[in-house]
């Protein structure tokens, strides 16, 4: 197959790119602000920081409807195939307004308009996922979407209203779920103009095969670290293989000692499971840019990257994760091991990441993650952190202490670690463990914080640690 298809305007939309404007690297938002009477989809940031683009995506998952606020700048155009997509000219206009938009009008929470679209949207996916919604789970929802002018209040308001909403049917009413069944999602979908080639395999031997077919080309699972390749750094990728919709990597699998997340499950729904099972990755996760952010992100494309700012990767240090590699054969490489520089893997050139595989902690192994950012939400990491250790008898055990954000990559203090293993967990102990922190690390200077600063932030995150636990 070579063309796309996807629900738009309650009819299938299928795109043939050899016979298009669009190119397979083009955004969502970019085919959204192309058609006629779809102009309420804003553009402002075009990098995922504002929310003004933000659309609905309704997807299947089993016999259920997922509805996801996601922004369409950062995602490229082939990868909504076999999904619906929601603006917001789908749910009201001026002669029928949806009862939020009314609610933002009666809460004075719209003056130039130019953000609305974007908070009506994803206030609708939040009701439509979960029409139970308590206020701070709307306001959370919105946290990715900026307004200059209304001022904050207003809108939190309009939430509150929001939430008291249910009848369920101003939220259900607007996905086709007959329409999403009827497009083929089995053969992998080959996009090939004269400038790009672009596949979409449906499952994970497909892409192996596209891998060991296509070494020069790049991976993308959720985009959001992919698409500003192209829309900001302005670089053609000629050659790109999608992940983000194969059926065998998208499950969360626990058994009695193990959970085991597929590489393409979203970071929001690592988030919402993790806030039961592991508190100190749903901390962190907490802070992950924003929801509409992590409703395409995955764990997949965190580890893929391999950052030294990645948020996920220290925490997962701190749970002795393994990550799970197939090629031809499937092997599993401890997270110490994965990584062995600046955004360098042990990831051959015909693998691919499927799963990473976490140990239950034992009972009484205490973990803890931390970010330290200019500003809470959708913001990268000036320093981030993911601790752990057992406390027998007050006496430290196996203590792991990576750091984020201090090295080219993520890093582990391992003489703070060997000084630290075998002593008593008091505060004269941390102070002179502190100290040596300070030695291990020699942290770059740059837009976020001097290198003096981030030493103390590394330093501080260790007491702080302390003092959660003592
Ligand atoms: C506005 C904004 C806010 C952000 N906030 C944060 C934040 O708070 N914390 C944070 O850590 N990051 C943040 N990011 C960065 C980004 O969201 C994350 O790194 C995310 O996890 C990337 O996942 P993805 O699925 O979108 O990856 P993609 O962009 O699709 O892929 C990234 C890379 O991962 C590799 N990859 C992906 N899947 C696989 C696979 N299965 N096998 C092998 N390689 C693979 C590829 O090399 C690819 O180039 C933010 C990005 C934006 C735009
Ligand atoms: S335009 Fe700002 S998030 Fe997309
Ligand atoms: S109403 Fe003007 S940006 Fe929000």
């Amino acid at each position: 197959m070579n063309k796309i298809s996807f629900v738009f305007k309650n009819k299938i939309r299928t795109i043939d790119f050899n016979n298009s404007e669009f190119s397979p690297t083009s955004t969502l938002l970019e085919f959204i602000r192309a058609q006629q009477n779809t102009k309420g989809t804003k553009e402002g940031c075009n990098e995922g920081d504002c929310g003004a683009c933000t659309v609905v995506v309704v997807e299947k998952s089993g016999n259920e409807l997922k509805y996801r606020a996601v922004n369409s700048c950062v995602m490229f155009l082939p990868s909504i195939h076999g999904k619906q997509v929601l603006t917001i000219e789908d749910i009201g206009s001026s002669d029928n307004l949806h009862p939020i938009q009314q609610i933002f009008i009666d809460q004075h929470a719209s003056q130039c308009g130019f953000c609305t679209p974007g908070f009506i949207m994803s206030l609708f996916a939040q009701k439509a996922d979960n029409p139970n919604s308590s206020k701070d789970e709307l306001i959370e929802a919105i946290t990715g979407n900026l307004c200059r002018c209304t001022g904050y209040r207003p809108i939190v308001d309009s939430a509150v209203d929001i939430s008291k909403l249910n009848d369920l049917k101003l939220f259900h009413n607007y996905a086709n779920p007959e329409l999403i069944d009827s497009i083929p999602v089995n053969d992998i979908v080959s996009l090939k103009t004269a400038k790009n080639e672009y596949y979409i395999p449906f499952n994970i031997e497909d892409a192996i095969k596209l891998r060991k077919e296509h070494k020069d080309a790049v991976i993308t699972s959720g985009g959001t670290d992919l698409v500003l390749v192209v829309t900001k750094r302005k670089e053609h990728l000629p050659k790109i293989i999608d992940v983000s919709l194969l059926v065998d990597t998208q499950q969360i699998i626990e058994t009695k000692d193990e959970i085991i997340f597929g590489a393409g499950v979203k970071i929001e729904d690592i988030y919402q499971f993790s806030k039961t099972k592991l508190p100190a990755m749903a901390e962190m996760l907490s802070l992950f840019g924003a929801k509409q952010i992590r409703n395409r992100a995955t764990i997949g494309g965190n580890v893929g990257t391999a950052s030294p700012i990645g948020d996920i990767l220290p925490v997962l240090y701190a749970y002795n994760a393994d990550i799970i590699i197939k090629g031809d054969t499937e092997r599993k490489v401890n997270i110490n091991d994965y990584i062995i520089g600046y955004r360098k893997t042990l990831l051959g050139e015909n693998e691919l990441i499927k799963a990473v595989s976490i140990q239950k902690p034992a009972p009484n192994r205490i973990t803890k993650a931390y970010k330290i950012s200019k500003r809470v939400n959708l913001d990268i990491s000036t320093v981030s952190a993911g601790f752990s250790m057992e406390l027998e008898k007050n006496i430290i055990k196996d203590i792991v202490l990576n750091y984020g954000g201090m090295a080219e990559r993520p890093k582990r203090a391992s003489e703070t670690e060997n000084f630290l293993n075998g002593k008593e967990w008091t505060e004269q102990v941390v102070t002179e463990a502190m100290k040596i922190v300070e030695k291990e690390f020699t942290p770059l200077t740059d837009a976020r914080s001097s290198k003096e600063a981030r030493i103390i932030m590394a330093k501080n995150l260790l007491l702080k640690f302390y003092l959660e636990t003592k």
